[in-house]
């Protein structure tokens, strides 16, 4: 039976390190759906549309990588479409508690998935995309926080949008 797991995240805008928790998902699971969902506590900078569009942009060369949109809860999409897994990337000891609430609220409400935390690489520690969209608000370079292909679209959209 495939494999099949669901990345889900806001993704305002789509950083290096979701891109590093991404790829490795694609090499565990058979086929994955980076999920850009609505966390109700955020108010993204960019709309849906755009963010699927940077994200299928820097996943083209995963082929078994599809980008998707849901407004709607994440334990119903994982099992409409019999995943097995919901990977997330952790980061700082910060994440965590935030993290455990939701795969517990998520087996609550789906216990049929899994919840895999991959360990962030080192270097993308400290990363966010907050922190990418201060700093392109500001023009400042963002070029190390994000893949290559869509710094310009990230920098023009935030400068735009001040
Ligand atoms: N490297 C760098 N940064 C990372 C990262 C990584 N590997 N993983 C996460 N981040 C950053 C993100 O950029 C984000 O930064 P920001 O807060 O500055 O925007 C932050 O960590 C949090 O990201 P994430 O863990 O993906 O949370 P989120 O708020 O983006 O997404 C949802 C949370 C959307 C998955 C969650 O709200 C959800 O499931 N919503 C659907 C509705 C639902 O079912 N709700 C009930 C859930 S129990």
């Amino acid at each position: 039976m495939e494999r099949l797991a669901v990345c889900p995240g806001t993704f305002d805008p789509v950083t290096l390190g979701h891109l590093d928790i991404i790829t490795r998902a694609a090499a565990l699971f058979d086929r994955v759906i980076v999920l850009v969902s609505v966390n109700v506590d955020k108010r993204p900078s960019f709309s849906a549309e755009e963010r699927a569009d940077l994200i299928k942009a820097v996943t083209k060369n995963l082929k078994n990588v599809e980008v998707e949109i849901m407004d709607g809860l994440l334990a119903e999409y994982v099992k409409e479409k019999k995943a097995c897994a919901i990977v997330k990337g952790l980061r700082a000891t910060t994440d965590f508690e935030y993290e455990f609430q939701m795969a517990l609220a998520n087996r609550k409400l789906y216990a049929d998935a899994e919840t895999v935390f991959l360990v962030t690489k080192s270097e993308n520690m400290y990363l966010s995309s907050s922190m990418v969209r201060q700093i392109a608000s500001f023009g400042g370079d963002i070029s190390s926080f994000v893949p290559e292909e869509i710094v310009e679209r990230i920098s023009a959209g935030l400068l735009e949008g001040k």
